[in-house]
C-alpha cells in the first residue's frame, strides 16, 4: 500500500478512511513479554542506543497487536543528555538527572546541541525501522514538548506537583523563556532530522503541562509551542499530545498541531467541538480500562468511536500510555474492536 493511503495518515489529514486507525502510546514496552525478553539482556538506555534492538522493539507491537502505526522506540529525555544534564534510569525509580537546571546562570551556560552528531543513533533506528516495516504501516517519530522537558530538567526527575518548575517560570521569566527557546531549537532540529531519516508523522508529548493554570500556559508555554510547530517540517502531520489540559483545549489547539491528542478526562465529542473540526483528533480511552474485563474494553471503545461520530480525522488511541500490567489479549481485543466497529 502506498504510504499516502495508510489509514493513519489519511485520518491525520482528515481524509476518508476504510476504518478508524488505532495505535497506542507506549505500545512498545513492558506489557509485552517480547519486550521484556530483550530488556533482560540490556538496560533501557543501552536499548535506546542500539539501533538494531530499538528497531526490533519498535516492530513488535505492529506484528503482535496489528496496530495501524509504529512509534519509534526511544525516549523524550534522550535530548537532555547532550545538554549535559546527566541522564540515567534506575529500575523502579524512573529517570534521574545528575545536573538539574536550578538557576538562570545554568540556563545561560547550556551548550548548543548538534543533534546530527549526538543523537545519530536515533536516526539510524528510524532508517532500520522503515526498512523493517517495508511499507506495512507508517512510522511516527516523537519528542518531548519544551515544558515537559523543562520540568524534568528543573526537577531532576519525575515530580508530583512540578513546584520547582512552576516557581522557576514565575520567579525568572526571562531565564524561563531562554530555556524554553533553547529546548524549542533542539526539539525542532531533532524532529526534522527524524523526518529526514524517514519518520512519516511526528508527535510532541507535553505529558505534564496540564499542571499549569491557563494564564501560565498562555504566557509561558503557548508562544514557544507556536514557534515549535512553525519550525517543523510539515511535509508530515504533526500530532500535539498533552494530558490534563481539558480546561484549555482551545489554547492547546492554538499551538498549531494538525492532530490534537486528548486524554480521557474530557468527552471526545466535547473536545472536538471546542478544538474545531478543521483539526484531526487523537484519543481518548482511559488506559486503566484495559485492566478491566474484556466486555468493558469493547464497550468503552465503542463509546469513543460513537463520540467521534464517524467524522473524518479521528485517530483512535488511549488518553495516555499503556500501563505495564496490561493484559496483551485485552489490547488485541481493543485493536480488533476498533477496526471492526469502524468499518465504513
Ligand atoms: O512505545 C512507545 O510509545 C515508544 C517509546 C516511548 C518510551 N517513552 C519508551 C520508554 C515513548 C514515546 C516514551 C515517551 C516518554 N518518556 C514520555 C511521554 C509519554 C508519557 O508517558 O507521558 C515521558 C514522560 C517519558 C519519560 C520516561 N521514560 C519516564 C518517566 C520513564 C520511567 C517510567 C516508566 O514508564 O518506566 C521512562 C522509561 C521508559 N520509556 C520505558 C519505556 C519502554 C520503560 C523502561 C524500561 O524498560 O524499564
Amino acid at each position: 500500500m502506498p504510504a499516502a493511503e495508510a489509514p493513519f495518515l489519511l485520518a491525520c489529514r482528515r481524509e476518508p478512511v476504510p476504518h478508524t486507525p488505532v495505535w497506542l502510546m507506549r505500545q512498545a514496552g513492558r506489557f509485552l513479554p517480547e519486550y521484556r525478553a530483550i530488556r533482560s539482556r540490556m538496560s533501557f538506555l543501552e536499548l535506546c542506543r542500539n539501533p538494531d534492538a530499538a528497531a526490533e522493539v519498535t516492530l513488535q507491537p505492529v506484528d503482535i497487536l496489528g496496530v495501524d502505526a509504529a512509534i519509534l522506540f526511544a525516549d523524550i529525555l534522550l535530548v537532555l543528555e547532550p545538554l549535559g544534564l546527566g541522564l540515567s534510569f534506575s529500575p523502579g525509580d524512573g529517570p534521574s538527572l545528575a545536573h538539574p537546571v536550578r538557576s538562570p546562570e545554568q540556563v545561560k551556560s547550556l551548550p548548543r546541541v548538534d543533534v546530527a552528531d549526538s543523537l545519530a543513533y536515533v536516526f539510524e533506528t528510524v532508517r532500520r525501522v522503515r526498512s523493517g516495516l517495508a511499507g506495512r504501516v507508517p512510522l511516527i517519530g516523537f519528542a518531548g514538548a519544551p515544558f515537559t522537558l523543562a520540568s524534568y530538567a528543573i526537577e531532576g526527575g519525575s515530580s508530583r506537583n512540578h513546584e520547582r518548575t512552576k516557581r522557576f517560570l514565575l520567579e525568572h521569566p526571562a531565564a524561563w523563556s531562554d530555556l524554553m527557546s533553547r529546548l524549542v531549537d533542539v526539539t525542532a532540529d531533532y524532529l526534522n532530522a527524524q523526518v529526514a531519516a524517514g519518520a512519516q508523522a511526528v508527535q510532541v508529548f507535553d505529558s505534564w503541562v496540564g499542571h499549569l493554570a491557563p494564564a501560565d500556559y498562555s504566557e509561558a508555554v503557548l508562544p514557544h509551542m507556536r514557534d515549535l510547530f512553525a519550525r517543523l517540517d510539515r511535509s508530515v502531520p504533526a500530532i500535539h499530545f498533552s494530558t490534563g489540559t481539558g480546561g484549555y483545549l482551545e489554547l492547546v489547539r492554538d499551538a498549531g498541531g494538525d492532530v490534537v491528542g486528548v486524554d480521557w478526562r474530557v468527552p471526545l465529542d466535547d473536545a472536538w467541538r471546542r478544538i474545531g473540526y478543521d483539526r484531526a483528533i487523537q484519543g481518548n480511552l482511559d488506559p486503566v480500562t484495559l485492566l478491566g474485563p474484556r466486555e468493558k474494553v469493547v464497550e468503552r471503545a465503542r463509546q469513543v468511536l460513537a463520540a467521534a461520530g464517524g467524522r473524518r480525522g479521528h485517530v483512535f488511541n488511549l488518553g495516555h500510555g499503556v500501563l505495564p500490567e496490561t493484559p496483551v489479549d485485552n489490547v488485541r481485543a481493543l485493536v480488533d474492536a476498533v477496526h471492526e466497529w469502524s468499518v465504513r
